[in-house]
């Protein structure tokens, strides 16, 4: 079927058609044409349980049928109210929490917060600093957050300038450095940075992980060393735990495990399960006690959305996180993250892998052209729609970073399908090798 669907990030010219996608059960994808393919994206790194989880079905027919949306400009409702006490007792610290669509909206907010947070105070702070190869979102605020040349050079020009410090990426170390030294230099400089210049507003970063960067985990000890610096500079800390929260890297909560206190944290993504859009900014009292005033101060929060506190979506997301705790998912992710850990040797077997990075229940595989060099693999089509037709031979649905394969099925895959995933992973890259030959 010819798309008049303008796709994501997709060079068009390049697809003649795309797979229809008619029913899903499970991990399982099924086309028009009865083809069946393992989601190794997880809907786009969100899904939790599979496809057609009855309880998140049933919840949304009886809520929709019950109140299908009621604005949060002057009225509340249950679900949203319920699920904000159920996210600030998940998360230590937070006790307030703003709804909104998608995760960029969420980063969107927590700029917007942490920016009025002192203007409210009075205090001139205005400046943002970020990672370098961080991803926040694609609107103007995320992506200027979370700068990607690749993605972004077009709007540069339009984008608000940030402080911004290299990442340690033990596979593209610069030359003469350890590991260990590059971390010490990328602390070293943010430390150098917010001691000596007190219009810093705050500090973003994701939390655990660069996902859309390839899969970047940070050295033990690197982002809690950040939140510290941040805190003795009087710079608000802010982490996104879109893609890396509710499970994705083996934990509930990544900052909690990360041992940071942040000022602001937003949640996306795996919050409803994968089934519908919804995000959420935490943050403390302190942050949300700043903008209480008398109205005339003008000192509330000037945002909103249309379907902010959705209350489908609100009581989605409440049923799924009664789901992790009825399934103990959290803990069983710990056996099913070992089988990435045991397989990974069989992927540095192949010629075209440089370098495999994972975590709790990602794993992202870096293709290049010479292993010598680290050159990224080029192709004379995109390396996304080569691996995904070879992937599809295989029946395994993939949708690549670049150069970089990402594996990120729904957190709920079993054993064998998550060794279905990773055969058909390796069957893919050895089919692309000979293509390429
Ligand atoms: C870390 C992170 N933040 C924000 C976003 C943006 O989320 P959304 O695509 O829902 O706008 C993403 C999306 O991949 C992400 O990975």
């Amino acid at each position: 079927m010819k798309s008049s669907v303008w796709h994501p990030n997709t060079q068009m010219s390049e697809w003649e058609h795309f797979p229809e996608i008619i029913n899903a059960k499970g991990v399982w994808l099924i086309d028009s044409q009865g083809k069946k393919l393992l989601d190794g994206v997880g809907s786009m790194w969100c899904n939790v349980w599979g496809h057609s989880k009855h309880e998140l079905v049933n919840s949304i027919t009886k809520q929709a049928k019950k109140l299908q949306h009621s604005p949060m400009f002057n009225l509340t409702n249950q679900p949203s109210e319920k699920l904000a006490k159920k996210l600030t007792s998940l998360s230590p610290g937070m006790n307030h929490v703003f709804f909104s669509d998608n995760g960029s909206t969420a980063m969107e907010i927590s700029i917007k917060i942490a920016l009025q947070y002192w203007s409210n105070l009075g205090v001139k702070k205005t400046k943002i600093a970020t990672l370098e190869n961080g991803y926040h979102g694609d609107t103007f605020g995320s992506m200027s957050i979370g700068y990607v040349p690749e993605f972004f050079i077009n709007f540069k020009s339009k984008l608000f300038p940030t402080i911004k410090f290299p990442v340690p990426n033990k596979y593209r170390l610069p030359k003469n450095y350890t590991f260990s030294d590059y971390q010490n230099f990328c602390l070293e400089k943010i430390e150098e940075k917010l001691s000596n210049n007190n219009s810093i507003a705050a500090f973003v970063m994701e939390s655990g992980a660069q996902m859309a960067g390839g899969v970047i985990i940070y050295p033990k000890n690197f982002q809690r060393k950040i939140n510290k610096i941040c805190k003795d500079n009087d710079v608000l800390f802010i982490l996104d735990e879109i893609a890396t929260g509710f499970g994705r890297l083996g934990s509930m909560i990544e900052y909690e495990n990360q041992r940071c206190k942040p000022d602001i944290v937003s949640f996306g993504k795996m919050l409803t399960g994968g089934y519908l859009t919804f995000a959420a900014t935490l943050t403390t009292d302190k942050i949300y006690n700043a903008f209480l005033d008398n109205f005339h101060q003008m000192k509330h929060l000037f945002h909103g959305h249309t379907y902010t506190g959705n209350p489908i979506a609100a009581s989605l997301a409440l049923t799924n996180l009664q789901l992790y705790k009825k399934h103990n998912l959290i803990q069983k992710l710990q056996a099913k993250s070992q089988i990435f850990q045991k397989r990974m040797d069989e992927f540095y077997e192949l010629e075209l892998v440089g370098d495999v990075r994972c975590k709790g229940m990602v794993m992202g595989i870096e293709l290049v052209s010479n292993r010598e060099r680290r050159t990224p693999l080029k192709s004379s089509k995109s390396i996304n729609k080569l691996v995904f037709e070879e992937g599809r031979k295989h029946n395994v649905y993939f949708r690549t970073l670049g150069n970089i394969i990402m594996l990120v099925p729904p957190l709920a895959i079993s054993s064998n399908e998550l060794n279905f995933l990773l055969d058909g992973t390796l069957k893919t890259i050895k089919g692309i090798a000979s293509k390429l030959k």
